[in-house]
């Protein structure tokens, strides 16, 4: 089992499986599993739909970056979120430099796709194209996960539990 008290984050793009990922892994370790989704919407009291429609992409982004912050000094802790956390140079420096193990869920936009479509919950892809944004999205973020992380772990060709163990011994033996 693990040994240190240093929160694990996930990262990657909307359909990755952090939440998914992040619930299962927080269950098998008896951690706690945080979102810092959920946390906006619960510190804001209305959803991520509305936020963007209220206050815009930067509205939302700065939410976001103190939900980071917050969550970041917690240990313990499964911490999950959102894809477009790495927009912000001052997230990606937190990121770095955080007592946290970083880790990238990685899957192509082709499975993103599949697994997200337009999801109207998801402002950014609820509208429009969502395969050329998940393309346009993944172009730009995929270098920025890559320079935060510790570990890349691909999650298309795996089930959940595969991908929960292939974590849990990579923490093992880091
Ligand atoms: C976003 C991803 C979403 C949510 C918001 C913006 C993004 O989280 O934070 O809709 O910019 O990619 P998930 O990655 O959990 O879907």
């Amino acid at each position: 089992m693990l040994q240190q008290a240093q929160p694990v984050v996930l990262i990657g793009l909307m359909g990755s499986g952090k939440s998914t990922i992040g619930h299962r892994l927080a269950q098998s370790l008896d951690w706690a599993f945080c979102d810092t989704d959920k946390e906006i919407e619960r510190s804001t009291g209305a959803d991520i739909p509305w936020i963007f429609e209220k206050e815009g992409e930067a509205g939302f982004r700065k939410r976001e970056h103190q939900a980071l912050a917050e969550a970041l000094q917690r240990p313990d802790q499964i911490l999950s979120t959102g894809g477009g956390v790495v927009e912000l140079p001052e997230n990606r420096d937190l990121l770095q430099k955080a007592a946290a193990q970083v880790i990238y869920l990685y899957a192509p936009p082709g499975a993103l796709y599949r697994r997200v479509g337009n999801d109207p919950n998801r402002p950014l892809v609820a509208q429009g194209n969502a395969r050329d944004t998940l393309q346009r999205l993944f172009d730009r973020r995929d270098p920025w996960y890559r320079e935060v992380a510790d570990l890349v772990i691909p999650t298309h060709r795996s089930n959940p539990r595969e991908v929960v163990e292939k974590i849990q011994s990579k923490l093992r033996s880091s």
